[in-house]
């Protein structure tokens, strides 16, 4: 074992959009020859073990990659969805919980093993706001990598304006349907003049001044601003006027998106698995994208956390269906709320069989960089956002929640690689109208257009001599403290 490495620690929040970028970021860095500890929590090491991607979450035969695994402090059987986000928030405030007692009690450890490199320093998901606090205490320099969009960062950066505005809590719930919402945000700084209220992240839709996740959010982005360094997934030319916003509080910002590009060459390499999912991943479908015509496949993705009524699901599936495109759909086991599952009815079934894949999870970077693959039809979650960005894939956006919003804002108005669905309720003329203008009309060619040119943009930013190439490399630098942190 060479001890004589720099040793970073990643800290993840335990959720697949968050792991995945905190997992590529370490792929890369253990590329560059740090020795890796990885925390995860015990209970996404059990799904991680279930799921195929990997044959073991602790990735034997990799001895400067190591796992080590912390509780939540959440019960086993609490499903960890997105109705239990305030439960997690809850466990991960403040320091004197489960998890941040092991937090603690695990780096004490790490930072007395002789039988590992010295640790060098902590990465940390911004929204793990306990682990900083264990870090500055234990006197260990910690980066914050912050998983959202800038733009959406931005957002979250305005809770504490917010309260101080007097526009947090809402004054009632008719906010929600009088068109409060639609209310201009030019008083935020750097943002579209399109941004309206609802665009912001959703966690501020409550009349409760005490909601957790606005509170843990507004901590966590605070917290941000007091970081060794902070880590985006994004790149300068997608999101350089929001940046020169976030750098007016923040400095030391590394911007090193997008990561499925600056890591592809790690990839090839296959130094490490490809990805770390929690789901299990169905097989057939690249065989399936192989028999497909070039640029003739919508692709259906509602990310990891997003959930469809039953009411939303069968307006989605009927769209798709009406629009007689072939479209490959990952309709995860936990997407549906309730049991009823139009997927299941046989008449839908004999509609799209010879044109309708539908998979409980798969690669999604592999799909997107499938030749077959036309448009993504997305719930906006940055990862997927960036991931169809990199990969010149137009979308039709349906934000779910949280900063997704904006997201879908900006890939619509700002970068012109989408078409916007009305957030909510759905409507299968809508849809079937959507796909068939991006597949079928001149709107759909420009946006086309517009995705190629994001997608050189992008592998320009990633390639040797790119913005994120370089600041990947300041950035490492100044991990291994090898840098001035300038
Ligand atoms: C979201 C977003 O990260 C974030 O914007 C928001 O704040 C809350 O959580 P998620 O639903 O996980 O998370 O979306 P996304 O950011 O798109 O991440 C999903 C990740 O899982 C992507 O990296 C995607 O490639 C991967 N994935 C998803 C698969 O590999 N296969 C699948 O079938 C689905």
């Amino acid at each position: 074992m060479a001890t004589n490495k720099p040793h970073v620690i990643c800290v993840p929040i335990p959720y697949q959009g968050h792991i995945n970028p905190m997992f590529k970021l370490a792929k890369l860095l253990h590329s560059r020859g740090v020795y890796i500890t990885m925390v995860v929590t015990e209970f996404n090491v059990a799904r991680l073990a279930s799921s195929s991607t990997v044959e073991s979450p602790f990735l034997e035969g990799f001895n400067d990659f190591s796992i080590e695994v912390i509780p939540d402090g959440l019960p086993p059987d609490n499903k960890r969805s997105v109705f239990n986000l305030h439960e997690l928030c809850y466990s991960f405030r403040g320091i004197q919980g489960e998890p941040q007692m092991a937090i603690r009690s695990l780096l004490m450890r790490l930072l007395e093993s002789p039988d590992i490199p010295p640790v060098t320093s902590v990465i940390s998901d911004a929204m793990m706001t306990f682990v900083p606090q264990v870090c500055i205490e234990l006197g260990i320099p910690v980066f914050h990598l912050y998983t959202t969009s800038a733009c959406g960062m931005l957002g979250y950066m305005q809770f504490d304006e917010l309260v101080k505005r007097g526009d947090f809590p809402l004054k009632d719930e008719s906010c929600l349907t009088n068109g409060y919402l639609d209310t201009s945000i030019e008083w935020v700084p750097g943002l579209i003049k399109e941004a309206r209220m609802k665009h912001l992240p959703t966690f501020l839709r409550t009349t409760d001044p005490n909601e957790i996740i606005f509170n843990y959010l507004a901590e966590a982005t605070r917290n941000a601003k007091v970081t060794a360094g902070l880590i985006l997934n994004t790149f300068d030319d997608l999101e350089g006027q929001i940046l020169k916003e976030i750098e007016k509080v923040i400095a030391n910002i590394y911007t090193i998106g997008p990561l499925t590009k600056l890591s592809q060459p790690v990839n090839e390499r296959k130094l490490l698995p490809l990805s770390w999912s929690l789901w299990k991943e169905d097989n057939s479908y690249l065989e399936w994208l192989d028999k497909r015509s070039p640029k003739s496949v919508i692709y259906v993705n509602f990310g990891s956390i997003a959930v469809l009524t039953p009411e939303q699901l069968k307006e989605f599936a009927w769209g798709l269906a009406n629009s007689k495109h072939p479209f490959l759909w990952v309709i995860r086991s936990d997407l549906v709320i309730g049991e009823s599952n139009i997927i299941t009815e046989d008449c839908y079934m004999e509609e799209i069989k010879d044109r309708g894949l539908i998979l409980s999870w798969c690669l999604q970077e592999k799909v997107l960089q499938h030749p077959s693959v036309a448009v993504f039809l997305t719930h906006c979650g940055w990862n997927s956002t960036l991931e169809s960005i990199g990969e010149g894939v137009p979308m039709i956006c349906w934000p779910f929640f949280a900063e997704q919003q904006m997201n879908g804002l900006y890939a619509c108005k700002e970068w012109r690689v989408g078409v916007e669905m009305e957030e909510g309720s759905v409507q299968r003329k809508e849809v079937e109208g959507l796909v068939r203008d991006v597949m079928e009309s001149e709107k759909g060619k420009e946006l086309k257009g517009k995705a190629m040119e994001w997608k050189k943009k992008a592998e320009e930013a990633t390639r040797p001599g790119g913005s994120s190439y370089n600041n990947f490399d300041k950035l490492v630098r100044n991990l291994v403290g090898k840098g001035n942190h300038c």
